[in-house]
């Protein structure tokens, strides 16, 4: 290769990481500029497809493909790990002969859709461990545990730690579970936490719902 081709490589080389690394500050920007009330990033900027609540943090990474009732909601005090993913659809008509997606490639005109089985909820508290998959139509329920690299299809209930695709238990007796999802995590202020960190340290036991702290982060 000559002298004058290696530069002019080398130079686009250059140009394209540096609008690559432009185009990706610029969504991150757009995304954390939208999201001050929590400690999210974002893998591009999802702020038309997806919601996040209050003080919920790591990374969140969609994959979307156009449907229009592709949807993510995410509660408040979530902790994402990282290489968790989100899909919010994507899936492919199963009941044709083809599953190929021949109007892409071929410009037939061939129909093909990309159904989703819906938005995707994920409550208050929950924590989502590394590398878990999230598809389309999954409600986790507040307060539970996606255990690392699980896939969730479905509903995952209240407090209930999920490892693989299915429940494997639960993180409270159910007697404490009944009021656990009463309390209401939008409720629950940066000075509330500093106030009462030894309750928030503390293992739970019946005294917990007694508390002033308990009664007054009912839900209404
Ligand atoms: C789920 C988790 C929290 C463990 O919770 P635990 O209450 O201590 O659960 P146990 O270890 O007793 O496991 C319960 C069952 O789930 C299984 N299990 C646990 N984690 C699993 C996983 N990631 N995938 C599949 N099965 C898993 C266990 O083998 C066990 O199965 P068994 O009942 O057949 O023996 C932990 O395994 C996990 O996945 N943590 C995520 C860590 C992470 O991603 N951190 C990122 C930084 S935030």
């Amino acid at each position: 290769m000559g002298l004058f081709k290696s530069i002019k490589n080398a130079l686009q080389t250059i140009k394209g990481y540096l609008e690559a690394r432009n185009a990706r500050k610029k969504a991150e920007e757009l995304w954390r500029n939208a999201n001050s009330h929590n400690y999210t990033k974002a893998t591009a900027d999802y702020r038309w497809i997806a919601e996040v609540g209050n003080h919920t943090y790591g990374t969140i990474d969609v994959y979307h493909y156009g449907n229009p009732s592709e949807r993510l909601q995410i509660g408040h005090f979530c902790s994402i790990a990282a290489g968790v993913t989100f899909l919010t659809g994507g899936n492919h008509p199963l009941n044709t002969l083809s599953q190929y997606p021949f109007d892409a490639y071929f410009k037939t005109g061939v129909p093909h859709s990309t159904p989703t089985k819906g938005p995707i909820v994920v409550e208050d508290d929950v924590w989502i461990g590394m590398g878990a998959t999230i598809l389309s139509g999954a409600h986790i329920g507040q307060g539970a545990v996606i255990a690392a690299q699980s896939t969730v299809a479905k509903d995952v209930p209240p407090y209930a730690i999920y490892a693989g695709n299915k429940v494997v238990k639960y993180r409270f007796p159910e007697k404490y579970i009944e009021k656990l999802i009463k309390f209401d995590y939008s409720k629950l202020t940066p000075e509330d936490i500093i106030k009462n960190r030894d309750i928030l340290g503390k293992e739970i036991d019946d005294s917990f719902f007694e508390s002033e702290f308990y009664k007054s982060h009912l839900k209404d």
